[in-house]
């Protein structure tokens, strides 16, 4: 079979609870959530997770939980997904781009602290391919501006930093649990907040504002409520945390299945000619979502690996000059380098020894 280069994963047992929950009707937001967003924190760590329909939902419902509004600043990477910047457009908030460091494409705390102004409400560190941001470095900068930070670690589940799970560090933290993330739900995302009053107010907002656990029926049958503020309809419903419940059984093994293949591309792809592999900095651990390599003549390598039945790809490409950003043309001088050599081999755990050993071998034969 041909190698993929992103790899759907769906366990037995996600099959088997989705065909119950299907079977049960009850399909809507319910039992299955709250069992999920259990399971999130006691399983993998992650501080009052709300299970939510994507991780652009959980992006915008951070910030305007955190109050960000039109005219605020918020710092961000370029080296994201649209999805980071749109939720701050969507706030009427302006992206403020920062560089990014030249070998891992996240942000760099020197370039954060250089665009804060008075304007600034957020910063929005990416943990870019799976591997945790400076969070010290970037949670000393917010806490000396009283900036909120809301970490993007769309990349992330599973990955560590000083020993502690990405999901508790910052005031808040937006997972995505899109169809090729680490553990899908289909669509879905979960944001975390270390607050307790963010996340009784992230319960509320991701259901129109409406408060179902607290919000008495009347008589009529109908929920009793005054909202004076707007709600979003962004939960998770019973069908998707059904899958990623079933997904989240395996999921250990699977990203210690993923940590192996890095490790062996580390080993293996070390010493090779015109190519520099990922650092692996001692005080964090990757959830490896891409293994990115910074090669010489770029396109040359993806054509060479693909004559070899290896799909190679860049992921993604720098979002600042898109036009609803302004499309002006920053000068980030690390994300320019980034830009120019990243490029990405598949790393999942759906490759088995003999894939792993015919990318090592196809990269090693030289573009
Ligand atoms: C870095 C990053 N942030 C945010 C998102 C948005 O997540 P979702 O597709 O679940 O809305 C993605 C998605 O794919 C992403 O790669």
């Amino acid at each position: 079979m041909a190698i993929e280069f992103f790899h759907t994963s769906v366990s037995p047992e996600a099959v088997s609870l989705a065909t119950r929950t299907l079977m049960s009707t009850w399909l809507s937001e319910g039992r299955r959530v709250k069992e999920f967003e259990d399971a999130l924190s006691d399983r993998l760590g992650l501080v009052n997770p709300a299970a939510l329909n994507s991780g652009t939902s959980a992006l915008h419902l951070a910030l305007v939980i955190a109050n960000v509004g039109p005219g605020d600043e918020v710092i961000l990477p370029p080296q994201t997904f649209i999805a980071t910047g749109l939720a701050i457009v969507m706030q009427g908030a302006v992206p403020v781009f920062a560089d990014v460091d030249p070998c891992t494409g996240n942000l760099l705390p020197e370039s954060v602290a250089a665009k804060v102004t008075s304007r600034t409400r957020a910063v929005m560190p990416v943990h870019w391919a799976g591997l945790p941001c400076d969070m010290d470095d970037i949670q000393d900068i917010a806490s000396r501006h009283g900036l909120a930070v809301v970490e993007d670690a769309a990349h992330a589940l599973g990955a560590a930093y000083h020993g502690s799970p990405i999901g508790g560090l910052s005031r808040f933290t937006a997972f995505s649990f899109q169809a090729i993330k680490h553990l899908t739900t289909g669509d879905g995302g979960a944001l975390c907040c270390t607050d307790a009053n963010d996340a009784r107010q992230v319960m509320a907002r991701r259901w129109f504002g409406i408060d179902r656990a607290n919000s008495p029926m009347s008589v009529l049958g109908e929920r009793e409520y005054d909202l004076d503020t707007v709600g979003y309809k962004y939960h998770m419903n019973d069908l998707a945390a059904a899958v990623g419940l079933g997904n989240l059984q395996d999921f250990p093994q699977r990203l210690a299945r993923r940590r192996l293949v890095a490790a062996r591309y580390l080993d293996a792809l070390s010493g090779v000619h015109g190519l520099e592999l990922p650092p692996c900095p001692s005080d964090r651990e990757s959830a490896w979502w891409l293994f990115q390599l910074r090669v010489d003549r770029r396109e040359d390598f993806i054509r060479a690996l693909a004559s070899r039945g290896v799909p190679a790809s860049v992921v993604h490409q720098r979002i600042d000059r898109n036009r609803v950003f302004g499309g002006v043309r920053s000068d980030l001088f690390g994300q320019a380098e980034f830009d120019m050599r990243q490029v990405s081999i598949p790393v999942h755990e759906g490759l088995s020894d003999a894939d792993v050993a015919q990318v090592v071998d196809a990269v090693r034969a030289g573009w």
